[in-house]
């Protein structure tokens, strides 16, 4: 059988980056290809976590501001900034309110695997209203998630599934997924929510946002596992 770990707390303490395979050959290189394209030198990582994205864009000449609310995963980013001085900045927010960054600050705003842990719509909302205030004129947002079809489904990365029997239409439902790990392991992310196309695009739009494309990296399987939506501030 093989093992599942949950992820709580004390990993947040104490993993500077889980290895997800997912992670690794699906999203990750969708979302480097994206930011490589994407003109703006200041890049601001909303939900950063470790800084696992913020260390390599500011390798690759980004000047990075990371945003979390979880000390615990600052604290493993600052200690990796000062490890590898990279000029990476961190500060500790929550993203519904990020009072510490001047409006119109940032030509590239990502956030990636964040929205799969808010709780709900209206959350969502509040916080692509305040990525929008931080973005200069023509910045661009670039949201990386699970795929909203891929729940209740198996994938050879991980299963993400929906509780109480609900459907793909409730929007901030309550899931918990199962992720594979490189190292063969598996990681038990409960807490986890779900929100439909519908919703998280028409989100974008109602906050000013202007949709300039949807990603659907293709990987082994015939279905979608992540998404990536590209929007602009108009
Ligand atoms: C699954 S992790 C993804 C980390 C990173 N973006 C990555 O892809 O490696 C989600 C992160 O979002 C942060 N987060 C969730 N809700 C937040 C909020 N309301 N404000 C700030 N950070 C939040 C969590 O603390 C966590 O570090």
């Amino acid at each position: 059988m093989i093992m599942v770990i949950k992820w709580d707390k004390k990993l947040a303490s104490k993993y500077y980056e889980v290895e997800l395979v997912e992670k690794k050959y699906v999203l990750g290189p969708a979302i480097k290809k994206i930011v490589k394209q994407t003109k703006g030198r200041k890049l601001v990582d909303l939900g950063c976590g470790s800084g696992y994205y913020c260390r390599i864009f500011a390798k690759v000449g980004k000047k990075v501001l990371g945003v979390d609310k979880n000390q615990e995963q600052l604290n493993i980013a600052l200690s990796k900034e000062r490890e590898q001085k990279l000029g990476i900045k961190y500060i500790r927010s929550n993203l519904t309110n990020l009072e510490g960054v001047k409006s119109g600050s940032y030509g590239i705003a990502l956030l990636n695997f964040v929205i799969i842990e808010i709780p709900s719509a209206n959350i969502v909302k509040k916080i692509f209203k305040e990525a929008r205030r931080i973005l200069k004129k023509n910045g661009v947002l670039i949201i990386g998630e699970l795929h909203p079809h891929n729940i209740n489904v198996k994938s050879r990365v991980g299963h993400f599934i929906l509780k109480n029997n609900v459907s793909y239409f409730d929007n901030g439902a309550a899931g918990k997924s199962i992720a594979l790990l490189t190292n063969g392991k598996k990681m038990l992310f409960d807490g986890d929510h779900h929100y439909t196309l519908e919703f998280l695009v028409n989100s974008l739009i109602g906050t000013g946002f202007d949709i300039k494309f949807i990603k659907e990296p293709e990987w082994k399987e015939k279905f979608p596992i992540d998404i990536i939506i590209v929007a602009k501030k108009g």
